[in-house]
């Protein structure tokens, strides 16, 4: 059963089609990929997903029973669906671990810098930093972290945001998070992304690189021009005519 998905969903920019009526589902336990040249609606899609902005019609179904025509961010973060930026967003000025905790304890970012947090939650926080790898640098800010670190801290606070609510199935959306990653922190995210699958939550990936697509796929939706494409397994996908024609001659 799909933990949530789309229908018909319709964005336009400026009288153009961002995403023109796509219906996709994402299942717990599995990581689906959206995949599609520049600028086919790929972010537009988590965008419109993760109540980052409004969509012109569709809707969303969450579960079994919970539609939704639209909501606000704040409102999506409590049915467990959570996101990463193609740019990562993060607290500049605060530490690494503070990233983590604010995400953890929902505090606003000021009481969090003034107010010391109990150590149930900074071992929670510590743990995740562990699991991502950049726990020796938790005590720097982040404005001083290198690119791929920077990316790193934001999958930490995805996963955070999921300890958060704890118990509730989740979905995370992952918008290109191996874009400028060196090898080996490449290897560090698949792994953390098959985790997280394997833990049941349903993982969204959005990649340009097809051999990371083919590794890690379980399914993958194929978006052109703001329109559903193709869909099935990688390897469906990649042998499918329209797709290479659309996608990989590009
Ligand atoms: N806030 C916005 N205002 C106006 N147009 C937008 C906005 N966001 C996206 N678009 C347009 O919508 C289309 C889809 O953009 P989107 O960012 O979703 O593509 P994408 O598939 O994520 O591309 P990429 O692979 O380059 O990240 C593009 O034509 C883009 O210019
Ligand atoms: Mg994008």
């Amino acid at each position: 059963m799909s933990l949530l998905s789309t229908h018909k969903l319709k964005k336009i920019f400026n009288g153009v089609s961002a995403v023109n009526g796509v219906s996709l589902s994402f299942e717990p336990g599995k990581i689906t990929s959206v995949i599609g040249p520049n600028g086919c609606g790929k972010t537009t899609m988590i965008n419109l997903i993760t109540g980052m902005m409004p969509f012109d019609d569709g809707n969303i179904t969450i579960g079994e029973h919970t539609k939704i025509d639209n909501m606000p961010a704040y409102d999506v973060a409590t049915y467990g669906i959570t996101r990463t930026f193609q740019q990562p967003r993060l607290f500049e000025q605060m530490t690494v671990l503070d990233n983590i905790l604010v995400v953890l304890t929902e505090r606003n970012v000021f009481k969090s810098l003034f107010e010391r947090h109990d150590k149930y939650h900074i071992d929670i926080a510590e743990k995740i930093l562990r699991r991502v790898d950049i726990f020796e640098k938790k005590d720097n800010l982040a404005v001083n972290l290198s690119y791929g670190q920077r990316k790193l801290l934001e999958i930490a606070r995805v996963i955070a945001m999921g300890e958060r609510t704890d118990g509730e199935s989740h979905i995370l959306f992952f918008d290109e998070p191996f874009a400028g990653l060196f090898p080996e922190m490449v290897k560090l995210v698949s792994s953390i992304l098959k985790e997280l699958r394997d833990e049941g939550k349903a993982v969204v990936l959005v990649e340009h690189n097809m051999d990371l697509i083919r590794e890690l796929s379980d399914h993958v939706y194929v978006l052109d021009a703001g329109e559903h494409l193709a869909e099935g397994t990688a390897k469906d996908v990649f042998s499918n005519r329209g797709v290479i024609e659309a996608y990989l001659g590009d």
